[in-house]
């Protein structure tokens, strides 16, 4: 790795994963975490939907931040450090690290270690004088960064990943995560919209299968990290749209009657029986202004695009 990246981990994934996959593998109606379909296989595999032709969200944010690029580094001015949660490929970084006035430091931040190192020593390549800081985190729990906190920061959050929390945990999040700002820092936000439901449902139903292969490699996780016995040809992927929710579930459901094993701990599947393992919830534009502004947070501005399937979203700390 080059001089100019330094990596920090701050995360412990085994004895973390251990608990929280059985206790949502416990409850009666079963879950698992989102964040942990995304090893080695499953950062790849996220990176091949965005390439899906269904999968609009990308594309659209990719569009959104490349034409308002020099609108948005001037409503941001000058910043010192950047840091993004849930950096994976680090590829809509790109527009903004070319873009922002002043910036010293970047500060990829994913749970993904391998794909996160890998994805920061390729990016050093591309912008030799920015001194890069890849840390191995989990955001969904509190995180101190190695950053300065006197300096101008912004955290970039593209993806909408922030509709895989509910709205309370949501809210709960941007608290947390302006506690690492101080007043006048910023909050730069991708959120996927409410739409029409046949969009979301193909998006997320790709016909290659990527999203399917996506989902199920959560039991491969599993198994390789927790000593787990999941078959995944004896489960399938689900995917729709909640409307009275707003949001899109995606389920794993069991084709048979089955027990499986998981650090030698035995769990019963019926046949059809499912495993709830991601919602991304869709917000209105005003929906996610009034939820940023119980959070922390006064929101700035906004850019969209001609259809307004996506938005991004700039808001700013405030004393509340
Ligand atoms: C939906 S992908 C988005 C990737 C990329 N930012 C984009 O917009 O295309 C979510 C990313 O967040 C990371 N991630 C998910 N949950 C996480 C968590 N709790 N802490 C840190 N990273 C997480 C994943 O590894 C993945 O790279």
């Amino acid at each position: 790795m080059s001089q100019q990246v330094k990596s920090f981990d701050l995360y412990t994934t085994q004895q973390n994963m251990l608990e929280e996959v059985i206790a949502g593998l416990s409850k009666p109606a079963k879950t698992l975490h989102a964040k942990y379909f995304y090893d080695q296989t499953g950062s790849e595999l996220f990176e091949q939907i965005t390439q899906q032709p269904e999968y609009y969200p990308t594309r659209t944010e990719l569009e959104i931040l490349t034409t308002h690029q020099t609108t948005i580094a001037d409503k941001i001015g000058p910043v010192h450090t950047l840091i993004e949660y849930g950096s994976g490929s680090s590829r809509k970084i790109k527009s903004l690290l070319s873009s922002l006035h002043g910036l010293e430091e970047y500060v990829p931040i994913d749970i993904s270690k391998d794909y996160l190192l890998q994805s920061a020593a390729e990016l050093s390549k591309d912008y030799p004088n920015l001194s890069i800081k890849a840390v191995c985190g989990d955001y969904s729990t509190p995180i101190t960064l190695p950053v300065d906190r006197a300096l101008k920061k912004v955290i970039f959050f593209p993806g909408s990943t922030i509709g895989n929390f509910d709205p309370a945990e949501a809210m709960e999040f941007l608290r947390h995560s302006s506690h690492l700002l101080e007043v006048g820092d910023g909050f730069l936000i991708g959120v996927d919209t409410k739409k029409n439901p046949d969009i979301l449902h193909r998006a997320y139903n790709d016909m290659a299968g990527v999203t399917e292969a996506f989902n199920l490699n959560i039991l491969t996780h599993i198994n390789r990290v927790l000593d787990g016995t999941f078959d995944q040809t004896r489960f399938e992927h689900v995917a729709f749209y909640n409307e009275a929710q707003g949001r899109i579930e995606m389920h794993i459901r069991s084709r048979i009657d089955q027990i499986v094993q998981i650090n030698g701990q035995p769990f019963t599947f019926q046949e059809g029986e499912t495993i709830h393992t991601e919602n991304s919830y869709k917000y209105s534009i005003e929906e996610f202004q009034q939820l940023a502004g119980k959070s922390g947070f006064r929101a700035v501005t906004y850019w969209t695009d001609a259809n307004q399937h996506f938005s991004v979203h700039y808001l700013e700390k405030t004393n509340g």
